[in-house]
């Protein structure tokens, strides 16, 4: 028997709990449905089972909707799941960074760059983060109108090329944030646009972009890795700190390796952080009662100074807004694994080859694992409910050997931005529901204007 949707029940199938999912058609599978609106594609597959199968085009595949399964699929990638290789936009511009890498390669490179984003060197990188935002702040006053996706966009290029470059003259963080700006754009067009399916060879107009602004980027880069090989001095950026990570040979990263995991960083911290701040807004705007609990605790735990890393602990519902954020706009929005011979879910054996998907959209608008989905309420993530919450029903950040890498970093940027801003001023964003596109981060449709109130 071979299910409609083209999974192949064989004998590791039977008896299994997988539900069939919505018809698709013969050589593309669900492939339409997926990519007219993969965000309510998403939705409805939930609706069929906790284990669905559908076809990717030609892929077979199976959703999962159910915690457990999700913590399945994350734990063992890298092990019994593989991630399908980056397109060839991916690989032009963060070369083969730890995101990019797969295998020993993969396991190399994450511990040389871990080291530089854990949680103790964050604390290095707090100041830059609250300097960063005052200086935003100095820029706004009160009836003043905002274009809040590009001061948000402004504010966490300036924070990602100060961390990571340490570069802080306004012509460095220009040069090097217009390159990166037009190597993510096209990275974002080629993922979500017919690229995706072409093969690498084919050459497109947008391909000739990105090789042009990785080429400077890599002009870019080389000069910043030259100043510092030649200042010497000790730096609080994280490039310093890959200069001087050794493996466990003893040997240093190459420059061709410096520059794939700092061009690594910032492509994977920079669009995800702002997207989180713009979608922050856009809620807070839309729930003056968070809004007003969000400015009570400012002036409770801030009063009228700025804050530092270790308000961080202090600001328990500036992070509970975040967090609640991320459940509604989580800006990573789909993982997938292809299953090794081995591979199980909930006990189920997945055929090789099998595509296994989740959706971070999907499962954190379930209403089994958050009541009354649709409501922006941070008060789920305070003390007495949070732990209700199951693991992997929240996982913005994905989980297992290849968890974001720069958790804490977005983390403590975000809610020391979120401080700052918010204890001076309200955004009432324009009225008007503000659709997600899903591309490489889910984006607003559409511009975000805002007027600003000081409180
Ligand atoms: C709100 C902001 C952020 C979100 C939602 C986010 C989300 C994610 C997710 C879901 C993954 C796993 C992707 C997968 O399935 O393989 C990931 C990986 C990664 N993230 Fe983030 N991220 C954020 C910010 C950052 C920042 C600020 C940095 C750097 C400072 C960063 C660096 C990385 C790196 C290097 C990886 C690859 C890890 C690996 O493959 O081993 N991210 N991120």
């Amino acid at each position: 028997m071979s299910t409609e949707t083209g999974l192949a029940a064989g004998a590791e199938l039977r008896g299994h709990p997988i539900a069939p999912g919505p018809k698709g058609l013969p050589l593309l599978g669900n492939l339409p449905q997926f990519g007219k609106d993969p965000l309510a594609f998403f939705e409805r597959l939930r609706g069929h089972g906790d284990m669905v199968a559908w076809r990717f085009g030609p892929n077979p595949s199976v959703y999962v909707a159910d915690p457990r399964y999700i913590g399945d699929l994350l734990t063992e990638t890298e092990r019994t799941f593989d991630q399908p290789a980056l397109g060839i936009a991916f690989r032009t511009v963060m070369g083969n960074g730890v995101v990019v890498a797969r295998g020993a390669d993969w396991r190399r490179k994450r511990s040389l760059v871990q080291p530089s984003v854990r949680p103790r060197q964050v604390r290095s990188y707090a100041a830059t983060m609250t300097d960063s935002a005052v200086e935003l702040a100095g820029t706004w006053s009160d009836g003043e109108r905002v274009d809040v996706k590009r001061a948000m966009a402004a504010l966490t290029q300036r924070i990602a090329v100060r961390t990571i470059f340490g570069v802080d003259t306004p012509a460095d963080v220009d040069a090097m944030g217009r390159a990166m700006d037009v190597a993510q754009r096209e990275i974002g067009k080629e993922f979500a646009g017919i690229g995706a399916l072409l093969p690498d060879w084919v050459p497109t107009p947008g391909r000739a972009r990105i090789k042009r602004a990785a080429a400077v980027i890599d002009a870019e880069v080389a000069r910043v890795v030259a100043r510092h090989r030649d200042g010497g001095e000790d730096r609080p950026d994280l490039l310093s700190r890959l200069l001087t990570a050794v493996d466990e040979t003893g040997a240093h990263l190459t420059d061709q390796e410096i520059r794939d995991e700092t061009v690594t960083l910032y492509i994977g911290g920079h669009e995800t952080t702002s997207s989180t701040l713009i979608w922050a807004w856009y809620l807070l705007s839309r729930n003056p009662r968070v809004r007003e609990a969000l400015a009570g605790e400012l002036d409770r735990v801030l009063g009228d100074r700025e804050p530092g890393f270790d308000d961080y602990a202090r600001l328990a519902y500036t992070q509970a807004v975040v967090k609640e954020t991320l459940r509604l706009y989580p800006t990573i929005w789909l993982v997938t694994g292809v299953a090794k011979a081995g591979a199980t879910i909930g006990g189920v054996t997945m055929p090789e080859g099998t595509r296994v998907w989740t959706s971070q959209w999907a499962t954190h608008r379930d209403p089994r694992w958050f009541p009354d989905p649709e409501e922006f309420r941070p008060e789920r993530w305070d003390a007495e409910h949070g732990d209700d919450i199951a693991e992997y029903a929240w996982f913005p950040f994905g989980g297992g050997p290849r968890v974001c890498l720069g958790t804490r970093f977005a983390m403590v940027e975000a809610v020391l931005v979120l401080a700052v801003l918010a204890r001076r001023f309200a955004l009432e964003v324009d009225p008007g529901v503000i659709n997600p596109v899903p591309s490489l981060t889910l984006q607003p449709d559409r511009e975000v204007m805002a007027t600003v109130r000081a409180r």
